[in-house]
């Protein structure tokens, strides 16, 4: 096994702690790749992450077939259907409270802050499907499209990221606008940035960028 991928397995090992620590996930629920070359790095299902060592971390390969490791995580295909479509170089998913509520009540979250753009613009709500099914990878595929996250219908949130902080970051992030949705809703009816007012701050970054 290359070092590089055993990187990027003890990567995954400790980000799953982490997942636990923030709270965005209880016991087994959600799961955590990084894709080196034609390798996924990529959590084993079912096993708690407290548990989960870097030689216990799956390997597969583009095609989903097992190369090291424990059984690899249920959402295996839409890991790989993610790294199929996008450059990204890793995909976090968990089942944040916030995000799993809004998941079941929006088909898109309304931009409330500007920092919706730091995930490509207003994230969607991917149409449910049963977890682990080809049909929920197709779904979260649709509702990603330029974007970096989508929330999963009734089931919770996945972000990816050319590196897996980033990656975690997004995932964060996502749950953080979800709490800032459910916490606007309760004082009232939330005024809704337009897209002349998101416009202008991705103007306005690329000015401060460029002096
Ligand atoms: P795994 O333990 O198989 O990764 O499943 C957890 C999950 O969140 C399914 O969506």
């Amino acid at each position: 096994m290359n070092s590089d991928v055993m990187t990027a397995r003890r990567q995954v090992a400790e980000t799953g702690t982490r997942l636990t620590a923030d709270g965005l996930v209880l016991g087994t629920a959600g799961n955590i790749s990084v894709r080196v070359g034609d390798l996924v790095a990529i959590s084993p299902s079912s096993i708690p992450y407290h548990l989960v060592t870097a030689e216990d971390v799956s390997v597969v390969d583009l095609a989903g077939g097992q190369v090291a490791g424990l059984p690899p995580s249920s959402e295996t295909p839409m890991h790989l259907a993610i790294y199929a479509n996008t450059d990204a170089n890793a995909v976090v998913h968990h089942h944040g409270l916030a995000s799993a509520a809004v998941s079941t009540a929006v088909s898109a979250l309304p931009p409330l802050h500007y920092y919706a753009l730091q995930l490509g613009g207003p994230t969607r709500v991917a149409r449910y499907a049963t977890f682990g099914t080809e049909e929920l990878a197709r779904s979260v595929l649709a509702a990603l499209e330029d974007r970096t996250a989508a929330l999963m219908q009734n089931h919770g949130a996945v972000a990816h990221g050319d590196t897996l902080d980033r990656a975690y970051d997004r995932a964060r992030l996502l749950e953080w606008l979800c709490n800032l949705h459910i916490q606007a809703h309760q004082m009232g009816s939330p005024r809704v940035l337009s897209e002349a007012e998101l416009a202008d701050v991705t103007r306005h970054k690329a000015e401060r960028a460029a002096s």
